[in-house]
């Protein structure tokens, strides 16, 4: 057994009441000034103010103690929605889009997620997760302890499969915790261009059935977008997938309103993402029916495009969470902070808000929640110290990384580049 005490410390953490925070509550942090923590082999065993901790442990029994000098401690980042498995990157196209160039233009003649798709297929399972563990390892510098990762760039069975298997690989060859995502329905890709409709059977009959064999998704997620999959499509993809029993997302209104997010909130998804250009009614919807807003505020720059309207989310009662999106096309970041700050100065969010979207909420949007996401007893010891006070200076520092230690399950991360 290997007991820590992490003292000196200024606490921050949404507070976990059994299910995502949202409306008035999706700011409730706690703020402990003076706090301690003690970890018992990875997990929380208690959190609490340092003299009320001290008084109570025998200090010959601690293996090691952190000092964070007064500064802010707050849970790891859980990023929930990364399409972060690619072999190469897409930089000339970065180029055409600022000169004018739709994203969806560029997907439509063939490139985009297509010459990714075209990548990937080409690319060994071992070149593969050589990329995939540089932009994993990048991320937990950036303090992000755990991760969801989308598979979607193979497109046919065999690459999906190879895909999944480097994101299984990366959970275990890495600290994080790795959740996998099966996006097979991420784009029509060009063999079934003119017969969409036999993709969509492929996806049902062959594809979701190999992927539950395989055992490593635990979602399935489309995207629901105008020249991609519509309503009709996608609702009879994410019901096959439910059938299998994978839980549902969708990449909802990204830049078309397709009522995405309504179909989101009729399957019960876990999440709907992006939303972008989701109608007020919809967002209603989602309130109801408890699914979790992922909103992605690095594409929205990326693209160029209006934000999400976060304020009208949470004012609905839509539990937010936020995430990088990290990927070659829309958005490549997969720094939280960035995200972070974006989420504060862009789409208004308080500092306290942006925090339970990026911890808290992003747990529960990926199933991680009983283990991440909060500085409870019981769960994982995933924190990071902020070279601040409080978690805003994760948007008032802007442009650097004022992420100062990165611990996954008790033990200090090493974030220097370019090592393992
Ligand atoms: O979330 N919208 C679809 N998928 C990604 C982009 C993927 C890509 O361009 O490679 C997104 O924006
Ligand atoms: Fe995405």
């Amino acid at each position: 057994m290997i007991r820590k005490l992490i003292r000196n410390a200024h606490f921050f953490t949404p507070v976990d009441n059994g299910g995502p925070l949202a409306g008035n509550f999706q700011g409730r942090v706690a703020s402990l000034e003076h706090g301690a923590m003690l970890i018992r082999d990875g997990l929380i065993e208690r959190i609490g103010t340092e003299p009320d901790m001290l008084t109570d442990i025998d200090s010959g029994r601690i293996d090691e103690e952190v000092d964070c000098m007064g500064k802010c401690v707050i849970p790891g980042f859980v990023d929930p929605h990364t399409h972060m498995c690619f072999a190469a990157r897409r930089e000339a196209e970065f180029g055409l889009r600022l000169k004018g160039t739709s994203y969806l233009d560029i997907l439509k003649a063939g490139g985009g997620i297509l010459s990714s798709v075209n990548a990937v297929r080409k690319t060994s399972e071992e070149g593969l997760l050589e990329a995939t563990l540089e932009n994993a390892l990048s991320a937990l510098r950036f303090g992000t302890t755990t991760l969801e990762i989308k598979s979607g760039y193979g497109l046919n069975t065999e690459t999906e499969l190879k895909m999944l298997s480097v994101i299984d690989r990366v959970r275990r060859l890495t600290p994080l915790d790795v959740v996998a995502t099966f996006m097979g329905a991420h784009a029509v890709p060009e063999e079934y261009r003119k017969a969409p409709e036999d993709y969509v059977d492929l996806l049902i009959n062959e594809m979701i059935p190999a992927v539950s064999r395989q055992g490593i998704a635990r979602y399935c997620d489309v995207f629901c977008e105008a020249g991609v999959f519509s309503v009709n499509q996608s609702r009879r993809i994410l019901s096959a997938a439910h059938s299998a029993g994978f839980g549902l997302k969708i990449h909802a209104d990204e830049v078309h309103d397709m009522g995405a997010a309504g179909l989101a909130a009729e399957l019960r998804a876990v999440s709907a993402e992006h939303l972008l250009a989701a109608s007020h009614a919809n967002i209603v919807c989602m309130a109801k029916s408890g699914t979790i807003a992922v909103l992605l505020p690095g594409t929205a720059y990326s693209l160029q495009k209006p934000y999400a309207r976060a304020r009208d989310m949470i004012a609905a009662g839509v539990p937010v969470a936020i995430a990088t999106d990290c990927n070659p096309g829309s958005c490549f970041t997969e720094s939280m902070p960035f995200v972070f700050g974006l989420s504060v100065m862009n789409m208004g969010l308080t500092p306290e808000e942006a925090l339970t979207a990026a911890t808290l909420n992003a747990a529960y949007s990926i199933g991680m929640a009983d283990r991440v996401g909060s500085l409870d007893p019981g769960k994982q010891a995933d924190f990071l110290i902020l070279d601040g006070g409080s978690p805003a200076i994760l948007a008032y520092h802007a442009g650097v990384l004022p992420v100062e230690a990165v611990f996954k399950k008790g033990e200090r991360m090493n974030t220097k580049r370019n090592t393992r």
